[in-house]
């Protein structure tokens, strides 16, 4: 028998694999995806996995099938989380545990396994895709069952099995990293008391260091998925890591929150995500030109919906397929271009065209035009009004 492992490279995962060996007397195929998180090193990749005890280490790019096919929906859908979080980590787990499920297939491997703990939100995206895209692979989660405590516990099982203790420097903070966001939990941040360290950031510049040009640009849009920045039209993954610049050297997309996690508890978190911020900004002003009243209501309530979903895992529900059609078909005419400005932390609108655009000058100007008649006014409230009036009658004894 044979598992596949997610795996970073790091202290954790390189002791999981000699545990798995140890364990379940298996043969481990390392698997690492790379969905823009910058991964060091990876010529040194593959001979620090087969040091540790894996017989392979196979490495996937997915960087533009993250961003295209689970990013961008969810940015079509406005997914956010409880107010704040865009999703960034969420979005990722289910591409990752995904592409686990073909190599498992691929090597002809019954098992899959993942260093996340047990406390966490990410357990529950990489089990719940296996199990939506194979039911028949077993799940291996070391942190669930093993009695390593911590790093102390985890250097001295590498020394034991002689697995050499990866050189890179843990950081004090949990950090996940993707083309889209920057997580940081732990530390210092475990108290809501605490302000971040201005250290902490790494995709951003602190908004008060940022320059003190504000800065334009252009965001084109079709059918409420961005295409270009600037005019220039750019693949998926490429718009987004230009937008990460822009977003980063003005310093836009910083949150810091307390959230609920799916497994009950509250935790605290930051995030940068500075290209993802301006596309939200650039898709919901366009949508204010696009959307008819009702169209608007409908899609923010689903959104809500749709992004508990992806926080929670259900990638593959039918349900978030079901709303992804429905967001397709609302959004088909939500294209056109966006000017930002971007300053010192700050998105905000600066011009929106769209030739599918529901708003007319000749209707809304305060110079009169031959489409609305104010006359018309005068019976719409009165209808409008009538259950308003109604009621005042009554409490008036009318
Ligand atoms: N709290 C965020 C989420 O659940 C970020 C999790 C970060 N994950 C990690 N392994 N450090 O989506
Ligand atoms: C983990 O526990 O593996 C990271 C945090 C999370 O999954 O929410």
């Amino acid at each position: 028998n044979k598992v596949v492992l997610a795996y970073s490279g790091g202290l954790d995962t390189s002791v999981i694999v000699p545990w798995l060996r140890e364990n379940y007397g298996c043969d481990v195929v390392c698997f690492t995806a790379d969905v823009g998180q910058g991964i060091q090193e990876l010529e040194g990749l593959e001979a620090k996995a087969k040091s540790s005890g894996a017989s392979q280490l196979v490495v996937r790019d997915l960087k533009e099938e993250f961003v295209k096919d689970f990013i961008f929906p969810c940015l079509r859908a406005g997914a956010i989380y409880e107010r704040k979080y865009l999703l960034g980590t969420s979005m990722a787990r289910p591409v990752i545990a995904k592409a686990m499920v073909e190599v498992a297939k691929e090597v002809g491997a019954d098992a899959v396994s993942h260093g996340c703990t047990g406390k966490g939100n990410d357990q529950v995206r990489f089990e719940l895709t296996f199990f939506a895209l194979n039911p028949q692979l077993h799940v291996v989660a070391p942190w669930r069952e093993w009695d390593i405590k911590g790093r102390e516990d985890a250097i001295e099982y590498a020394k034991k099995h002689n697995v050499t203790v990866p050189v890179t420097k843990k950081s004090i903070y949990s950090r996940d990293r993707n083309l889209w966001h920057l997580s940081h939990e732990g530390d210092i941040l475990e108290d809501p008391a605490n302000e971040p360290s201005k250290n902490m950031y790494m995709m951003s510049t602190d908004p008060e260091d940022a320059p003190n040009k504000p800065e334009y640009i252009e965001v084109g849009i079709v059918a409420g998925l961005p295409v270009s920045v600037n005019g220039e039209k750019l693949s998926p993954a490429t718009l987004l890591a230009r937008l990460n610049e822009f977003g980063g050297r003005h310093g836009i997309g910083r949150i810091d929150m307390v959230e609920n996690r799916l497994v009950g508890m509250k935790s605290r978190g930051v995030y940068e995500t500075p290209g993802g911020t301006i596309l939200f900004a650039a898709t919901r002003e366009l949508e204010t030109l696009t959307l008819d009243r009702e169209s608007m209501q409908a899609k923010d309530a689903l959104a809500l919906k749709y992004a508990e979903l992806v926080y929670a895992g259900r990638w593959f529900d039918p349900l978030r397929e079901s709303m992804d059609a429905f967001m397709e078909k609302i959004s088909e005419n939500t294209t056109g271009s966006v000017v930002l400005k971007l300053y010192k932390g700050s998105v905000n609108v600066a011009g929106l065209k769209s030739e599918k655009s529901l708003y007319r000058q000749d209707i809304s100007s305060f110079e009169t035009g031959d489409i609305y008649d104010q006359a018309d006014a005068k019976g719409f409230i009165r209808l409008y009004g009538l259950p308003t009036r109604v009621r005042a009658m009554l409490e008036r004894g009318l």
